[in-house]
């Protein structure tokens, strides 16, 4: 935490450093943020106090070339890194929408979804862009650790590959498949691996206490039951250990695991060929997080697998890896405008914005810290600590406790930084708030992406129950 008392000269210049990271997750702010003329903070070539004046606030501002760069690192790194096949899948769960999946993937990503509802909205944005669903499903990954039959019909239907979790879902899938012989559904298997990583007990994954996969001590039965049924066609296997991980060695040790249980599984007369190492790697919300850039990371964990399939002298398998938060969640900031204060004498000031834990869930949820910088005056004097709460009928509704700031007043435009991960995604109509807009920013143009609600959405679906109408 920067401390007013020592260091008064601060403003939000400082998060402007000398010599910001290439690789967009080991920075606050996107690639493209400035400090223009007016001292208003820029991103995109577009002023952000203009853009929330023409959208409205609360409001998401997204920048394509920050999306676009994280993209590029990882697919290109694993082209350089991996002398196989390789294939950069996004894991939309983090923000899953029209606008995010088509610049995903003119990027040459695929997709990993986690509901009927996630493949629908990539499927149906593919289509747009002119995909056919063929195209769009090879490129398809269906994970969930408690799929209903109708989504399994649906994902069929698709072709997608169904990244199965758990016995009951085999049980379904061969009951399932049974009305088409001849077209056998390409599944993958998640296993859970057994490996820690430090990260928060909620987005932790891989260890053996956790709801997703096959524990070791089922594979062998699974490999067995899997090889017996026509109607399944397995084509590879899939981990993931958790989220917001800074170390290298959880991925490294699952290259080995995981090769481990691949060439077992080629015993059992599997047709594996693809290895899915799953996502993780963190991004900097604050000055303490430390991640490693994106091709740091592909490399240990391309090279973790190449090394354990040369000891074995086995063919590479296609990898496959599935980012979600450093894609695309430093290319996002939220722009809020501040309303009331108050200042409860020797403990708090308090400074109130016009969301909150709706749009913002996860400070509620992880006890998540960001940066905020004043966007209409970046280089105004930090003069006080504050926190900021959002505007929900709850106290815990807070989005910083005690950040540095300058002298605020109602009207100004308060951004909080790397919100493009899991905050739209998680987002609530919490006190039927309609949920914010978001825009695309990139070269000085901005593009609605996601239109804001209205209080008719927020209504959409209410119905009274007919013996209450006259
Ligand atoms: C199965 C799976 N894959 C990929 C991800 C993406 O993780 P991250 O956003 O940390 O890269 C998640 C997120 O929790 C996940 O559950």
């Amino acid at each position: 935490m920067l401390s007013t008392e020592s260091r008064p000269q601060l403003s939000g210049k400082h998060y402007f450093t000398s010599s910001p990271s290439t690789s967009p997750n080991q920075n606050l702010l996107p690639l493209t943020a400035k400090i223009n003329e007016k001292d208003a903070l820029e991103i995109g070539g577009c002023d952000v106090p203009q853009l929330v004046e023409q959208f409205g606030s609360p409001l998401y501002i997204l920048d394509e070339v920050t999306l676009r760069e994280a993209c590029r690192q990882y697919r290109d790194s694993f082209r350089k890194y991996y002398p196989g096949e390789s294939q950069v899948i996004y894991a939309s769960k983090a923000w899953s929408c029209f606008g995010v999946c088509a610049v995903v993937a003119s990027e040459d990503l695929g997709f990993d979804v986690v509901s009927g509802g996630e493949l629908f909205t990539t499927l149906n944005a593919l289509e747009q862009m002119g995909w056919s669903i063929a195209d769009a499903a090879a490129k398809i990954y269906f994970h969930g650790n408690n799929k209903s039959v109708q989504e399994l019909e649906y994902a069929i239907a698709t072709g997608c590959t169904i990244i199965v979790d758990n016995w009951l879902e085999l049980q379904n899938l061969v009951k399932l498949g049974a009305n088409s012989p001849d077209k056998p559904i390409r599944i993958m298997l998640r296993l859970t691996p057994g490996i820690e990583c430090h990260t928060h007990e909620y987005i932790r994954t891989g260890h053996l206490d956790s709801k997703f996969g096959f524990d070791p001590h089922q594979l062998e039965g699974v490999f067995t039951y899997v090889s017996q049924q026509p109607s399944l066609n397995c084509v590879g296997l899939h981990a993931h250990i958790g989220s917001q991980i800074f170390e290298r060695q959880p991925h490294q040790d699952l290259g080995g695991v995981l090769v481990e249980w691949f060439e077992k599984g080629l015993t059992y007369g599997l047709p594996l060929t693809e290895l899915n190492i799953g996502g993780g790697l963190g991004i900097r919300y604050t000055e303490s997080d430390d991640p490693p850039s994106i091709k740091e990371w592909v490399k240990a964990a391309a090279q973790s697998v190449v090394k354990a399939c040369e000891a074995r002298q086995m063919a590479l398998p296609k990898i496959i890896a599935e980012p979600g938060r450093s894609l695309i969640g430093t290319a996002c900031i939220t722009a809020y405008t501040i309303g009331s204060r108050k200042v409860v004498p020797e403990i708090r000031t308090y400074i109130a914005v016009d969301g909150g834990m709706s749009d913002n869930p996860r400070p509620i949820t992880y006890q998540s810290q960001y940066r905020v910088a004043l966007a209409n005056k970046m280089s105004a004097p930090y003069q006080e600590t504050v926190t900021v709460a959002g505007k929900h009928c709850e106290s815990g509704d807070i989005l910083i406790k005690e950040t540095p700031l300058p002298e605020t007043e109602a009207g100004d435009i308060l951004v909080v930084m790397d919100t493009g991960a899991y905050n739209y995604s998680m987002a609530s109509n919490y006190n039927r708030l309609p949920r914010p807009a978001a825009v695309f920013v990139n070269n000085g143009e901005a593009n609605l992406f996601l239109q804001r609600e209205t209080y008719v959405d927020l209504t959409r679906q209410d119905c009274l129950p007919t013996r209450l109408l006259k």
